[in-house]
C-alpha cells in the first residue's frame, strides 16, 4: 500500500525535492557570502548587528528548513519503488556530495555563532574560499543525477 502510494506521488515528490533544494542552496550560497562581507565590520557596530539578524534569519527560517525538506522528499525518492539502482555509480557519489553539502551547512551554523558572539578570527579569505564549496558540490551533484555518467 505505502508503495502504490509513493509510486502514485512520484512526480509530485521529485518536484517538491527540487524546489526545496533550490532554497536550500540559496541559503548555502548567501551565508558564506554575508560572512565575507561581515568580517570588514567593526564589532558592535550597528551594521555588524544588522548582519547578525540577516545571518540568523537567512540560516533559520530558509536554510535550515530547506535542508529538512530536500532530506525528506530525497529519503521519499529512494524509497519509492524502482527509482534508484543501488548498483550504480552516480547515486554513491551523489550520495557523498550530498553528506558534504550537509557537513557544509553544519559548519556554516557553526560560523554563524562565531559573529554571533563577536568572536570570528578566520580572515575574510577564508570564507571567500568556502563560499565556492557549495558550488562545486551542486555542479558534481547535478551532473551525477542528470547526465548519470557511470
Ligand atoms: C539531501 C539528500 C538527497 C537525497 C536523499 C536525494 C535523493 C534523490 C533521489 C532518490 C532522486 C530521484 C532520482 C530519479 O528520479 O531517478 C533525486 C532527484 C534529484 N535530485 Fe536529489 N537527493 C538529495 C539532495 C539533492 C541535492 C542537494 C541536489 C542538488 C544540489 C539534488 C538534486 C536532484 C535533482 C536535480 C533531481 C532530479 C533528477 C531528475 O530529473 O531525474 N538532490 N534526488
Amino acid at each position: 500500500m505505502t508503495i502504490g502510494f509513493l509510486t502514485h506521488l512520484y512526480p509530485w515528490t521529485k518536484a517538491f525535492h527540487v524546489m526545496s533544494l533550490i532554497a536550500w542552496m540559496a541559503g548555502m550560497f548567501y551565508l558564506p557570502r554575508l560572512y565575507v562581507y561581515h568580517c570588514d565590520l567593526q564589532r558592535g557596530s550597528t551594521e555588524s548587528e544588522r548582519f547578525k539578524v540577516m545571518e540568523r534569519r537567512l540560516l533559520k527560517q530558509i536554510t535550515n528548513p530547506a535542508m529538512m525538506a530536500t532530506w525528506t522528499f530525497g529519503v521519499l525518492l529512494v524509497l519509492t519503488p524502482g527509482i534508484i539502482d543501488w548498483s550504480a555509480g552516480w547515486w554513491h557519489v551523489k550520495l557523498l556530495m550530498v553528506l558534504l553539502l550537509s557537513g557544509f551547512h553544519g559548519a556554516a551554523s557553526r560560523w554563524r555563532r562565531d559573529f554571533l558572539e563577536d568572536r570570528n578570527t578566520r580572515p575574510q579569505r577564508f570564507y571567500r574560499i568556502a563560499n565556492e564549496v557549495p558550488t562545486l558540490l551542486m555542479i558534481i551533484i547535478v551532473i551525477m543525477v542528470i547526465v548519470r555518467p557511470f
